[in-house]
C-alpha cells in the first residue's frame, strides 16, 4: 500500500501538525488517489487513508452501512453534543431525518428563512456605513461569524434569539476543544480533570443549559402559539410514518446543538473567503455588480431572484471549491475493502477529501486560482467533468441537510453587500486553519467604499 514518506520515527506527525492541508495535497500528488498517511512512533502509530478521487466519493459516502461515522472525530462530537443528525447513524438517523425533512422544505427556506437572511444582511450593510464613510476596513471573517450566528439564531429560535445568541457566542471555544480531542491520537479521558477537560465540560454544560432553558420555555408557550422558527417546528413535528411519535426534549436539544455547530461557522468561512477573493479581483466584482444592477436595479434581493443571477451563483460555487468548509469527511470501514486495487483493513480511518479533490490539478486547470468561469458550462456538463469533482456538501444519504439554507444565505448576503459596497484588500492569500470547518486563521481586513 503506497504511503506518504515521512520522518523515520514519527511519520507525518510533524507535517500534519504544521500543515495538515498541505500534507493532504502532497499525499495526493506524490502517492495518489488513495494515500496512506501515518503519524506517531511505532506502538502509538495512527494511520489514515486520504481519498482524492471523485470516482471513489459515492462508493464510500453512498454506503453508510459499510463506511460508518464510527471514528474518533464523530465519537468526540457525539460525546460532547449528543446524538443529533450529524453524528447519528442507522435507525436513529432515519428517525431524525424523517422528522427533519418537513422542517427543511424548499418553500419554508425560500420564504421565511430567506426573509431573515435579507433583513440581517441589510442591517450589516447599514452597520458598515460609518466605516465606509472614512474609507476604513472591516474584518470580514469576524463580521461574517457575527452575521451568520444572528441568522442561524433567528432561523432556530425566532424572537427568542436576542437572548440566546450572546450566550451561545460565549461558548465558541467549545467546538475548538472538541476538535482538538477528535484529532488527538490519545485524548485524555474526560474524567481526568485537566484544564482543557474542565473547560470543555463547563462550556458544554453552559451551552446545554441555554438550549434546555429555551426549549422548556417554549414548551410552555407552544401549546398556545405555534411558531415558524426551526425550534417551534421541531417541537410540533410528528413522525410522517407514525403521527403519534414526537421528538423528546433531549432529542430536540441535540438537534439544536448540532445546527448551531454545523450551521454558522461553515457559511461564515465560505462568505469571508468569497469576499476576500472578490476584493482581490475587481473585474469579477464588476461582473457581479453589473449583473445585480441589471436584474435588481437597486431593489432588495429575494430568493426568487437567484436563478437570474448566474454569475453570483458561480462566484459562490467557486469559493466553495477553493475553500470547502467541510475539508475532510471521515469514515471508518466495517469490513475489509478494496479501493483502487488497494486493501483497506477493516476499522481503518478514511478521509474523503473535498479539499484535495477540489484542488486537484488532474481535475481543475490552475486549481489554486479563483475563477467563477469554471462554472459557466453548457447544459449537461458538470464542473470538473465528474458529478463528485465538486461536492462541498458531501454525498450520499448523509449529505448536508442545510445545503439549501447555505446556498440561499451565501448569495443573498453577497448580493446585498455588493449592491452597496466596493471591496478591496491588500491580502494576497488567505491563511487557513483546518478546524471542524475550514477557517481563515487570521482576521481578514477588507476595505469598503460606497459603490
Ligand atoms: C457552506 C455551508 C455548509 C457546508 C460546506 C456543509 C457541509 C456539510 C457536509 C460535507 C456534510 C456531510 C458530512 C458527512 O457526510 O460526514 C454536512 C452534513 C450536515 N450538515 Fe452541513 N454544511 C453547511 C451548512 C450547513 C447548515 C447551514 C446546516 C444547518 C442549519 C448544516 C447542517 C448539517 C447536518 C445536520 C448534517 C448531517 C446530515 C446527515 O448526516 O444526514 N450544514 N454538511
Amino acid at each position: 500500500m503506497p504511503s506518504l514518506r515521512g520522518a523515520p520515527l514519527v511519520g507525518a506527525a510533524l507535517d500534519l501538525r504544521r500543515d495538515y492541508l498541505g500534507t493532504l495535497l502532497r499525499a495526493a500528488r506524490d502517492v495518489g488517489d488513495v494515500a496512506r498517511i501515518y503519524a506517531g512512533p511505532p506502538g502509538w502509530r495512527v494511520a489514515f487513508y486520504s481519498i482524492s478521487a471523485p470516482e471513489l466519493v459515492l462508493e464510500i459516502l453512498g454506503q453508510p452501512d459499510r463506511y460508518t461515522k464510527g471514528n474518533q472525530f464523530y465519537a468526540e462530537v457525539r460525546k460532547a453534543l449528543g446524538n443529533g443528525m450529524l453524528t447519528s447513524e442507522g435507525d436513529d438517523w432515519h428517525r431524525q431525518r424523517r422528522f427533519l425533512a418537513p422542517v427543511f422544505t424548499h418553500k419554508r427556506i425560500s420564504t421565511t428563512y430567506a426573509a431573515i437572511m435579507v433583513d440581517e444582511a441589510q442591517q450589516l450593510v447599514r452597520r458598515w456605513s460609518r466605516v465606509a464613510a472614512t474609507g476604513g476596513a472591516v474584518d470580514v471573517h469576524g463580521e461574517m461569524i457575527d452575521l451568520t450566528s444572528r441568522i442561524i439564531g433567528r432561523v432556530l429560535f425566532g424572537a427568542d434569539m436576542s437572548a440566546a445568541v450572546p450566550e451561545i457566542v460565549k461558548f465558541r471555544f467549545v467546538s475548538d476543544l472538541i476538535l482538538q480531542r477528535g484529532f488527538s491520537p490519545r485524548p485524555t479521558p474526560m474524567c481526568v480533570p485537566t484544564r482543557a477537560n474542565r473547560r470543555l465540560s463547563s462550556g458544554l454544560a453552559g451551552l446545554r443549559a441555554v438550549v434546555d432553558g429555551i426549549i422548556a420555555d417554549r414548551r410552555r408557550k407552544t401549546d398556545t402559539v405555534p411558531t415558524q422558527d426551526l425550534l417551534g417546528l421541531l417541537l410540533t413535528s410528528r413522525d410522517v410514518d407514525n403521527g403519534r411519535d414526537r421528538l423528546s426534549d433531549t432529542e430536540i436539544a441535540d438537534q439544536v446543538l448540532i445546527f448551531l455547530l454545523a450551521g454558522h461557522d461553515t457559511t461564515a468561512s465560505t462568505l469571508a473567503c468569497l469576499l476576500v477573493e472578490l476584493a482581490r479581483a475587481p473585474e469579477w466584482q464588476q461582473t457581479l455588480r453589473d449583473e445585480l444592477d441589471h436584474v435588481l436595479a437597486g431593489r432588495v434581493v429575494t430568493a426568487g431572484d437567484l436563478a437570474a443571477l448566474p454569475w453570483t451563483g458561480r462566484a459562490v460555487r467557486e469559493a466553495m471549491r477553493l475553500y470547502p468548509a467541510a475539508h475532510s469527511i471521515g469514515r471508518s470501514n466495517t469490513h475489509e475493502e478494496t479501493l483502487n486495487g488497494y486493501r483497506i483493513p477493516a476499522g481503518s480511518a478514511i478521509v474523503v477529501s473535498p479539499w484535495t479533490i477540489h484542488r486537484s490539478p488532474k481535475i481543475w486547470v490552475d486549481p489554486q486560482t479563483f475563477d467563477p468561469q469554471r462554472f459557466d458550462l453548457p447544459g449537461g456538463q458538470v464542473p470538473g467533468g465528474h458529478k463528485y469533482a465538486w461536492f462541498p456538501f458531501g454525498a450520499g444519504p448523509h449529505a448536508c441537510i442545510g445545503m439549501q439554507l447555505a446556498m440561499l444565505e451565501t448569495p443573498i448576503v453577497l448580493a446585498t453587500i455588493l449592491q452597496t459596497y466596493r471591496l478591496s484588500t491588500s491580502l494576497t492569500s488567505i491563511p487557513l486553519q483546518p478546524a471542524i470547518s475550514l477557517h481563515p486563521a487570521d482576521p481578514l481586513p477588507v476595505q469598503i467604499q460606497l459603490s
